[in-house]
């Protein structure tokens, strides 16, 4: 449900958001910009609070945790809100336990092990992080081969200019990065810039 979701908007933006107290606006910039889907880090402290605002306000919006590392933060999602859990790498797990308590896990994978431990656990949509330096979508083609059935949240490296490239092949579900959210727009509270690069994504994702 959550996944084809996600696949519909096509868009996943990765935030690390300091300012907690800016959550509201940043979900309607989002919103406002035809995005739905919040991956909210771990990366910053307070991203538990982060996915609870998000997720108490804008029920409609799909809010996952990002860069879950460990069961504790997995956990503290999980109480926020979260609908999905994204991390860098697979870890087992964590898996399980997202699985255990209805939530999607989406545990990076690169390699043909990574994959096939992903597999093992009923899963066919994982994150393949870093893209740009993993082979882009040359190595997601490569790796659809023996793993037909599985799709892919291509992330790291992509952007306005490259995003095209990456929509446009039938096995990536959806693309993720920090472009239409970055540090800096988030630092600036530049809330139309990222409505506006928001607008960009979805239109390239829609051609
Ligand atoms: C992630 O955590 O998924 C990535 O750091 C996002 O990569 P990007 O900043 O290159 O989009």
């Amino acid at each position: 449900m959550c996944i084809s979701e996600i696949s519909k908007t096509g868009i996943v933006p990765v935030i690390k958001l300091t300012k907690i107290e800016n959550s509201e606006r940043l979900a309607e910039a989002l919103l406002n910009g035809g995005v739905n889907v919040a991956e909210i880090t771990f990366r910053a402290a307070g991203a538990e609070n982060v996915i609870r605002r998000i997720t108490k306000n804008f029920p409609d919006m799909i809010v996952g945790a990002g860069t879950v590392v460990n069961l504790e933060q997995a956990r503290s999602a999980a109480e926020a809100g979260a609908k999905f859990v994204v991390s860098p790498g697979i870890d087992e797990e964590i898996v399980k336990w997202t699985q255990d308590n209805g939530l999607v896990p989406l545990p990076g994978c690169v390699t043909p092990t990574e994959i096939m431990i992903a597999v093992r656990f009923g899963i066919n949509v994982v994150k393949f992080f870093p893209a740009a330096q993993y082979g882009g979508v040359d190595t997601i083609k490569a790796l659809s081969g023996p793993f037909e059935s599985l799709r892919f949240i291509p992330t790291g490296g992509i952007s306005i200019g490259n995003l095209a490239e990456y929509a446009g092949e039938e096995k990536v579900a959806a693309c993720g990065g920090s472009f239409m959210v970055s540090s800096k727009l988030l630092e600036e509270e530049k809330w139309n810039e990222i409505t506006e690069i928001c607008i960009e994504a979805r239109n390239i994702i829609e051609l």
